[in-house]
């Protein structure tokens, strides 16, 4: 009996050990923008479905709104392993392919079907390996939309953003577009953008409807432009030390999940480039701006020409067959 017990109580011993070193894979999922956003949305239901397929082997703990890292430090604390994915601006990879920067030129899109069309084309799905080369690997786009105008003036032609300072992300597309109307662009986090408007340290930004509306920017900037002259989107990314050491099946398992979350995730995209600017419209703290053909008109032969500054890095063929998307 004695012997017995003593066979259970080891045998209960070892299996303790191995479910204590069993503990499931966690995957940290940073992300600088609120929870009630297309990417934030996105990232829920990713931890949602992979808790409900994967239990007690893969965790997603989602940390938004800049709580762990901002989007400037994501990719490098990715791959020094401190975080597993993330969904960045396509703007912030610039130190890792200058192809994205396709995505930041101006006027390149005439709406998000062209954009979808374009990502899903074998050029655009070409550009999501562009970043293996830096540790990273590229798993799927995302949407956000189109980008407005905000600004403590009224902006409806170009001379009117000559001398205003606006934050941008991290990207010299970005920098070189407001440089051609003669404005000011200062790179700053996302997650400093409120208190820079409100401070009015700067005059103002470019974004979606989602995020002036989510973070509140539309509190403290009196006046946006509906001027949709450029996109913002992400990439959802891993480093390749973490994506290729995951077991296969689990691997074919977290990147269904994934995919299921982006089409989510896009669905509530266009949902809230509606919805989100309608609040904005409905909550009179800012007026939003129509701006009739000839003035866009006037924006778009200001800034056009920055295609042709950036052409070489990004390849002149790439930039064809984006444009062609519009057709
Ligand atoms: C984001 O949507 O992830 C942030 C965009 C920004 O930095 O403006």
């Amino acid at each position: 009996m004695r012997l017995l017990t003593a066979a259970v109580t080891s045998m209960a011993l070892m299996f303790g050990a191995t479910a204590a070193t069993a503990a499931p894979i966690e995957i940290k999922f940073s992300h600088v923008v609120a929870e009630n956003t297309p990417k934030g949305q996105m990232a829920n239901k990713f931890a949602e479905l992979v808790a409900e397929r994967l239990p007690g082997k893969v965790e997603v703990k989602v940390f938004p709104s800049s709580q762990l890292f901002g989007d400037n430090k994501v990719l490098e604390a990715m791959l020094l392993g401190d975080v597993q994915m993330a969904a960045p601006s396509l703007s912030k990879f610039q130190k890792y392919t200058k192809q994205l920067q396709l995505f930041d030129l101006p006027f390149l899109f005439k709406d998000m079907a062209a954009v979808e069309r374009f990502q899903q084309s074998e050029a655009g799905q070409k550009i999501l390996s562009s970043v293996e080369s830096k540790g990273l690997v590229g798993l799927g786009y995302l949407h956000n939309g189109l980008k407005q105008l905000s600004a403590s003036d009224p902006l409806r032609v170009p001379a009117d953003a000559s001398g205003k300072k606006f934050r941008i992300m991290t990207s010299d597309v970005l920098q070189a577009q407001f440089e051609a109307v003669e404005a000011v662009p200062l790179k700053k986090p996302f997650s400093e953008v409120f208190t820079l408007l409100q401070t009015k340290a700067i005059d103002g930004q470019e974004n979606t409807w989602s995020n002036i509306y989510s973070k509140k920017f539309f509190e403290v900037q009196p006046y946006i432009t509906e001027s949709n002259h450029g996109v913002l989107d992400y990439m959802v990314v891993s480093s390749a030390e973490f994506w290729n050491g995951l077991d296969d099946d689990i691997r074919v398992e977290v990147k269904k999940a994934l995919d299921e979350a982006i089409a989510f995730g896009n669905q509530v995209a266009a949902e809230k480039a509606q919805s989100d600017k309608q609040a904005i419209i409905d909550s009179k703290r800012s007026e939003v701006l129509e701006i009739s053909d000839a003035e866009r008109a006037q924006w778009v032969s200001a800034m056009k020409p920055v295609w042709n500054q950036f052409s070489d890095e990004i390849g002149a063929d790439l930039i064809e067959a984006a444009a062609q998307s519009n057709n």
